[in-house]
């Protein structure tokens, strides 16, 4: 396929270029210099044409070749064989695990950098105070130094992707640009990657352009050639959303949702614009379907912040007779009000990028059968027979490891084996409890919206909101108390509104507004409950009240009968509380738990003190965000506080 196919020219490389003279000469005529796009083209841009778009990059950073991808499994095998040549992946033990690998990142490059994301919207205020923000302009000038030249010495991929399956409604599609082999085989299994994408967009369909480069090119300005390492990344690091005009740009990291730019970058950040703009919704939610008994089904999509055990309750085996829970999605739901009047949802991903740490039979045996076989490790510990290991994935270490950075490794070492935040990459098909309409790109209809936090105090195990507006006001209060692995004041509460702090890609506050107007486009009849959960409430002694994992079941089945009740098919089994309605006594299934009275107690004590002064702190929160704030929020902040007062 040529590139030049199409010589339609693009704004965004000629607002990119127009910048600096220098690289602009490069890009030859036919660019009309323009330093910022016009009000008037916020949105989509139907005048971007892959081909000429694809060209602009690759003048700009100067790869040795462009390669075309298609998303085949030859596509994907080859690049893997590569990465083996050259010491990126080891392949893993055949025997013990399948078509697997493990790949080691360089230690600098582990996590994705959130004080290097920016939010480059044209007004500061759209960004909101909990974003970084640069201008624009000033950023495109910025990066365009940057890319400059980045890909010289390497190839440079271009890959259709769609999030959510290829061409459905509640899909979108977008194009990312790498010099990454690595990134390539991971936007497989994470997206669909397809050739049918580029059909779409000559069709007319929008899409996300994606730019992304680890930094580090090996032909110097001499014409010098170096050698390539496994790894190859920039201590500087961007990653750069243009919330108007829908682009992202990364560059310096090769890691996670730094560079597969379908997850964070693009299905949070970027569409939670684009649902801002068009009436849906862009959530970093799970997203199950639990089963009775009875055969009814009930679809909940749960926001938790980051290391709250979502991928547990992904994939909960429920611990009461009779319940079946299957997965949908790990960790980012689509929504939109759906033509019956419900909020349909999909997950947009085609993967699960899960924290390995943790994860073991005893706490997600789940997950355990799904990377079996056919899984990217990343910075995870090797065994000396071609396996991999981690902290939590068995009880006892095995007695000599290589640990993630490549090192001998006993259970007598300082430092854990895998770093914390390493990685299986993993197709969700090959789950075993993933729903047979996970696929469905009408989505399926959302009954229960759950938040949660991790909250040693105040919150109770479960409690449903009031309606819709207290729903969002719960959503909006999401925090987490500061554990000492976090810098700051232990007990201090972290907020985390939605779950979204690092991946809302406008302004937090217009977001709770944005929930505001969706509940009022679903038919109330078809609106999702809301609730709010917290599994890690601890007693006086500092101990873990609830269980959690698979007893988590039981907060579900509650859950599942609320929902029932308000379709008038149950009786309502809440009592009110100052905070929201929790259940009623004995509606909660504890049988068989070791719960002491006096722990099921305090699991739904609201004690109004301490309540009041959260809500104090939340007054706070909320002032940072000025008059972005809804009304119909502080309406609720003033109710708590009556209802605590009374
Ligand atoms: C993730 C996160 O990686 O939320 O999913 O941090
Ligand atoms: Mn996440």
């Amino acid at each position: 396929m040529s590139f030049l196919a199409n010589p339609r020219r693009t704004r965004l490389v000629a607002e990119l270029v127009s910048e600096t003279s220098e690289a602009g000469a490069s890009f030859g005529a036919g660019a009309s210099p323009q330093t910022s796009r016009p009000e008037d083209t916020v949105g989509t841009d139907t005048t971007l044409d892959v081909r000429t778009w694809v060209n602009d990059v690759a003048e700009l950073t100067q790869p040795d070749e462009i390669v075309w991808c298609d998303g085949s499994d030859a596509e994907k095998q080859r690049l893997i064989d590569e990465m083996v040549a050259a010491g990126t992946l080891t392949p893993l033990n055949p025997d013990k695990r399948p078509g697997s690998y493990l790949a080691r990142s360089n230690p600098a490059d582990v996590a994705r950098v959130e004080s290097r994301t920016f939010i480059c919207s044209q007004k500061e205020e759209d960004a909101g105070p909990t974003n970084n923000w640069v201008a624009p302009d000033a950023m495109r000038s910025e990066l365009n130094g940057v890319f400059a030249g980045s890909m010289r010495g390497r190839t440079m991929y271009v890959v259709p992707f769609s999030m959510g399956p290829v061409g459905g409604p509640i899909s979108q599609v977008g194009v990312e640009i790498t010099d990454s082999p690595y990134v390539v085989v991971s936007m497989h299994v994470m997206t669909r990657v397809s050739a049918r994408v580029l059909d779409l967009i000559d069709d007319g369909q929008q899409w996300v352009p994606a730019v992304h480069s680890v930094g580090a090119p090996l032909v110097g300005d001499d014409g010098a050639r170096a050698a390539d390492v496994p790894w190859p990344c920039n201590d500087t690091k961007y990653i750069v959303h243009f919330p108007e005009t829908r682009e992202i740009w990364s560059y310096g990291s090769g890691y996670g949702g730094n560079a597969l730019l379908g997850k964070k970058c693009f299905a949070l950040r970027i569409a939670s614009v684009m649902a801002r703009d068009e009436g849906w919704l862009a959530e970093h939610m799970l997203l199950i379907r639990a089963t009775s008994p009875a055969g009814k089904r009930f679809h909940l999509a749960a926001a938790f912040p980051s290391a709250c055990g979502k991928t547990n309750l992904a994939m909960l085996r429920p611990t009461i007779p009779g319940w079946k829970v299957e997965t949908l999605g790990d960790d980012i739901v689509w929504m939109r009000p759906g033509p019956d009047g419900s909020l349909r949802a999909i997950n947009p991903e085609a993967g699960f990028f899960g924290v390995a740490p943790g994860t073991g039979e005893g706490t997600n045996p789940v997950a355990v059968r799904t990377f079996d076989h056919d899984t990217i490790f990343t910075n995870v510990a090797l065994t000396d027979d071609g396996d991999v290991w981690w902290e939590g994935l068995t009880d006892t270490p095995p007695d000599h490891l290589i640990d993630w950075q490549g090192r001998d490794w006993t259970p007598d070492s300082e430092e854990p084996a895998a770093h914390p935040n390493s990685r299986f990459t993993v197709s969700a098909a090959q789950c075993p409890t993933i729903a047979d309409t996970w696929e469905d790109p009408a989505g399926v209809p959302v009954d229960a919206i759950v938040f949660g936090g991790r909250r040693a105090s105040n919150v109770p195990l479960v409690t449903q909101s009031l309606g819709w507006e207290h729903g969002v006001f719960m959503g909006a209060t999401i925090s987490s108390e500061r554990t000492a692995a976090a810098e700051g004041t232990v007990g201090e509460l972290r907020r985390d509104p939605f779950a979204m702090m690092p991946f809302c890609g406008y302004n937090m506050a217009d977001h709770w507004a944005h929930w505001l107007s969706v509940g009022d486009s679903v038919d109330t009849a078809k609106r999702p409950l809301i609730f709010q959960v917290n599994w890690f409430r601890k007693g006086g002694d500092g101990s873990f009240l609830w269980p959690g994992f698979g007893e988590n079941s039981r907060v579900v089945e509650w859950i599942a009968g609320q929902i029932e009740a308000a379709r008038g098919e149950g009786e309502d089994r809440s009592v009110a509380s100052a905070v929201g309605r929790v259940p009623a006594a004995g509606s909660l299934d504890i049988e068989g738990l070791d719960l002491p009275a006096e722990d099921l107690e305090a699991l739904f004590d609201v004690p109004a003190g301490p309540w009041l002064t959260e809500t104090d702190l939340t007054e706070e929160f909320f002032a940072q965000f000025g008059d972005h704030v809804p009304a119909a929020l502080y309406k609720q902040l003033a109710n708590l506080r009556d209802r605590l007062d009374g």
